[in-house]
């Protein structure tokens, strides 16, 4: 047996990878610690929470000595740190929060892998998950690759990009077995609706308006989530420690397009006439230090370890589309309380 630990895992990106370990090494155990914050829903993972391989944990990442304690208790062999605040306008608004989790946490997470491997690095491994954010911003041309310096702009990439620092940090200091990935942009069932995808799919369904930033013309990367947890997997077992890798869809869309083309999709899902719901565009005024361009350059993880894609994107956004919309009640859950006020305070201010 091996106890792994996954933080974050009620969380969008950290259910699916919860769900892939645990169906998929039924001789690991598998803990879930996650804080519950307004973006973790213990819904997304209804279907495995019984399994004998499994266990949530409800636990906050800034707390030192709960995590010490926690990993004393447990003696995990390995960690997936997927916990963070992860969304750019909240980290506009409040950045300490930030601040606390995504950095102050990951050094917790650290301090309690060093302190309790220290004397045997073998058979352990501290992955941490980022993003292609800590990157900075892309003109037209060129990707991010792994050697691209670090250039954040938001509160949130800031507060990753310092976290990446402290993981490779304790690698070269103290020689933790620590391997990091950079991610661009998500998207899947489960994604909590503050996200461009989600949030439209469910303004569309309600006939409100789309409130695109700008002028539309900012470009992401997209890879579908079950992607991005089967490159997890293929980097948690073989990469070597001490290295990074950058993940993505090589799928880049204007943001304008993307949204044209989800309207399409949902339209005629709804037995609307496609287009009809491009009427609730509506341009509001740009996100503060809002990155133009994201584009990753996977080679190094696919050549050296044999990931890709697996998916087209108007497929992904198919499938997206129809999790949604066969999941009505998810989303009426999540977007009820707090949430509502959030989005009427954010979006009455543009
Ligand atoms: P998410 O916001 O959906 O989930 C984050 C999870 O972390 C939630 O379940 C939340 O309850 C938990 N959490 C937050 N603060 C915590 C704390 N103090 N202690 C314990 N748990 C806490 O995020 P996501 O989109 O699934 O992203 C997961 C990770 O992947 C993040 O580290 C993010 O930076 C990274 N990432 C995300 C994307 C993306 O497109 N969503 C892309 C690349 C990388
Ligand atoms: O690139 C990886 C990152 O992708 C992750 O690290 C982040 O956790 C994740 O939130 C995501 O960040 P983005 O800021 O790119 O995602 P978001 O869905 O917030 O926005 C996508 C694009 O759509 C961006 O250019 C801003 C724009 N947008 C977003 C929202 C929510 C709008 O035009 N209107 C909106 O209402």
């Amino acid at each position: 047996m091996k106890n792994i630990l996954i933080t974050g895992g009620a969380g969008f990106i950290g259910s699916h990878v919860v769900r892939l370990f645990v169906n998929k090494y039924p001789d690991y155990r598998i803990y879930n610690l996650d804080k519950l914050t307004y973006a973790g829903n213990l819904e997304n993972l209804k279907d495995i929470e019984d399994k004998p391989n499994y266990t949530f944990i409800k636990g906050d990442i800034t707390d030192g000595d709960f995590i010490l304690k926690l990993f004393k208790e447990h003696l995990f062999d390995g960690v997936i740190h997927l916990a963070a605040e992860s969304h750019v306008d909240r980290s506009i608004e409040n950045p300490m929060e930030f601040v606390m989790t995504n950095v102050v946490g990951t050094v917790n997470l650290l301090n309690a892998s060093k302190a309790l491997w220290k004397d045997n690095y073998d058979g352990k491994r501290f992955y941490h998950v980022s993003t292609d954010e800590v990157y900075g911003s892309l003109g037209k041309e060129g990707y991010f690759t792994e050697k691209t310096p670090y250039d954040p702009h938001s509160p949130y990439s800031a507060s990753k990009a310092g976290s990446d620092h402290f993981v490779r940090a304790y690698h070269d200091t103290y020689g933790l077995p620590v391997v990091i990935s950079n991610c661009s942009n998500n998207y899947g069932p489960n994604q909590f609706p503050e996200k461009l995808i989600p949030l439209f799919i469910n303004n569309i369904c309600n006939n409100k308006p789309l409130p695109v930033y700008g002028k539309g013309e900012n470009v992401r990367d997209w890879l579908y989530v079950i992607d991005h947890a089967n490159a997890i997997d293929v980097i948690f077992h073989n990469a070597p420690a001490g290295e990074t890798y950058n993940v993505g869809g090589n799928n880049e869309w204007k943001n304008i397009d993307l949204i044209k083309l989800l309207i399409k999709v949902v339209d005629k899902k709804l037995g609307r006439k496609p287009g009809t719901s491009e009427r609730l565009i509506t341009f509001v005024k740009d996100r503060a230090g809002h990155d133009l361009r994201y584009a990753i350059d996977s080679s190094k993880l696919q050549k050296e370890l044999g990931w890709k894609p697996s998916l087209r994107f108007e497929e992904g956004i198919e499938k997206t589309v129809d999790w949604y919309l066969n999941n009505r009640e998810w989303l009426d859950n999540v977007t009820s309380g707090d949430y509502q006020k959030y989005y009427e305070k954010m979006y009455n201010n543009r």
